[in-house]
């Protein structure tokens, strides 16, 4: 049966970026000379992942440091899955990206005007600068939202979602829309598309990702043939307070940095034995203690103990931590606070190149919606803002010089028929999230794995599609189109390596030192295919 779908409002630009967190506007603001740039979100212009960012940006601008440990560090986290050149890409353009957010407008915090360092897990030296002491995503956004949202070369559309990107002869000439709240179709024609749509925290019950983290732009570059790559590995953050409700709120990895550890509920100090690196041992390794630990003691959180960190430091450091427990009714300098593991940042995504070039002609990719493995299989606490920085600016330095739109494409562009919208029933995403935090969380297994990989395809198999939809609903199914390849990946990827862990494969094996990368078939199923990883010489 043939779907009458409305035509949509045209709208033409010369750079189309979607997605407002720090690697979607930092490209934007770049582009300004080149063009009008069109800033698509689906929310607020500040509502992004980047937004709730606490510890702040890795980098290594300090004299004791250099690029050079910063990789290392970086390498290790990453347990034999990053891509060397990626790393060195990441840390070498690291120091002039960061100060180039400061000729933004970033304020970073200082003392007798010297920039302050702060410490997080895994990280050799202090080399985490941070702002408002643990508000440093918000003063990012701040920094940069107000100067796109004045800039006469950018148009900001909010509350607009993306359904699909726009293909004509194997280029990726736009993008179509929906206008929120009526979800009216809305279509922007560009010679040059960047997705920096974030991750897809929301897949999981349990999650410090705010509720736009829906895997969009993965799922739209996946429905227009893109390859995706890492899908399993998706990092769960230690600390999260518990409490009801989603999202979590997190309590920083820095708080740890600065001396705060984890007990059991009957006070034992657990990590030190399990660690050389103890409480601030590597995230992954952090997250599975807990998970080890709640499960022996019979209780759904461990606990965190504030008390080594001195009180003054404390208020500096995290106003905002300190604000918000307060706020919930907890009294830090007495008792110590309820935490668990949640997701946090998802290491797969888009594959790109090191200059953000996807599949597609036409289109880019930055930030957490990418994956060319600069994280490997688990992301180095506060690299991630870095990453949106350093390919941010690689992608508005590659985008100019792309091919223009032929007369006779922009024509095709503007005249096709819009495809229908893929939508799920919204009941779906609950049963979703519940189903991979219990079958695809910290800990998976083939058993599972296998249960939920029957249950998600059937309902992928089941997506409808429609003249137009909610958000709500395209979100459940761009949802369900990412849950499953993650699922397919964790179930394929037979050891346990970084943020990946089997319960039934717990050694790590030499043999997956790959990389999986993920096409989809005629059905729309994934075939997998492997990148081999080379010696990074760690
Ligand atoms: C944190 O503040 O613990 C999170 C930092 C990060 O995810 O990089």
């Amino acid at each position: 049966m043939l779907l009458e779908v409305p035509r949509p409002n045209i709208r033409e630009f010369d750079f189309i970026v979607i997605g407002s967190g720090v690697a979607g506007l930092f490209t934007a603001l770049h582009l300004t000379d080149h063009g009008k740039v069109a800033v698509i979100t689906k929310d607020r212009l500040t509502e992004s992942n980047t937004e709730y960012a606490q510890g702040g940006i890795a980098v290594a601008l300090h004299e004791d440091d250099n690029p050079r440990d910063h990789e290392r560090d970086t390498l290790i986290a990453g347990a034999g899955l990053c891509d060397l050149e990626a790393v060195r890409t990441l840390t070498v353009e690291g120091p002039d990206s960061v100060r180039e957010l400061m000729r933004l407008g970033m304020r970073f915090d200082r003392s007798a005007g010297e920039l302050v360092y702060g410490r997080e897990a895994a990280h050799g030296v202090r080399r985490i600068l941070h702002a408002s002491g643990d508000e440093t995503g918000h003063e990012v956004e701040r920094a940069l939202s107000r100067r796109t949202a004045v800039h006469p070369a950018i148009e900001v559309f909010e509350h607009t979602l993306l359904t699909d990107l726009l293909v004509v002869e194997g280029r990726c000439v736009g993008v179509d829309a929906l206008a929120l709240p009526d979800s009216e179709r809305v279509r922007f024609v560009a010679p040059v598309t960047i997705l920096a749509t974030g991750g897809l925290g929301q897949a999981y019950s349990i999650t410090t990702n705010p509720l736009v983290t829906t895997g969009d732009g993965m799922a739209a570059a996946w429905r227009a043939g893109c390859r995706l790559r890492d899908m399993e590995f998706v990092q769960f953050h230690p600390t999260a307070l518990f409490h009801e409700g989603s999202p979590k709120f997190l309590i920083s990895e820095a708080m740890r940095g600065e001396g705060a550890i984890l007990r059991s509920e009957d006070g034992e100090h657990f990590m030190p034995a399990l660690h050389p690196q103890g409480d601030l041992a590597p995230r992954d390794i952090v997250a599975r203690a807990v998970v080890a630990q709640m499960r022996k003691d019979g209780t759904d959180h461990v606990l965190l103990d504030f008390s080594p960190i001195p009180r003054e430091r404390f208020l500096s450091r995290f106003p905002g931590i300190v604000g918000e427990l307060a706020h919930r009714g907890f009294d830090i300098y007495q008792e110590r606070i309820p935490v668990c593991p949640a997701a946090h940042y998802f290491m797969g995504g888009v594959a790109t190149d090191i200059s953000t070039r996807t599949d597609l002609p036409g289109l880019l990719a930055v930030g957490e919606c990418t994956s060319l493995g600069v994280h490997g299989a688990n992301r180095l606490a506060s690299n991630s803002l870095l990453d949106g920085l350093v390919f941010g600016l690689r992608a508005a330095n590659l985008a100019p010089r792309l091919p223009k739109l032929s007369y006779e494409l922009l024509g095709v562009a503007t005249q096709m028929t819009p495809p229908p919208v893929r939508c799920a029933p919204v009941a779906v995403h609950g049963h979703l999230r519940r189903l991979m935090q219990d079958y695809a969380g910290v800990e998976r297994d083939g058993e599972s794995l296998a249960e939920a990989q029957q249950v998600v395809g059937d309902w992928c198999r089941q997506l409808a599609t429609v003249p137009s939809a909610s958000r709500s609903e395209v979100e459940a199914a761009n949802l369900l189109t990412v849950s499953r390849l993650i699922i397919e990946g964790a179930l394929a990827r037979t050891e346990s390596r970084g943020a990946h862990f089997r319960t039934d494969y717990p050694e790590i094996d030499d043999t997956w030192r790959r990389a999986q990368v993920y096409q989809a078939d005629a059905d729309g199923g994934p075939v997998i295919t492997y990148i081999d990883i080379a010696d990074d010489g760690v």
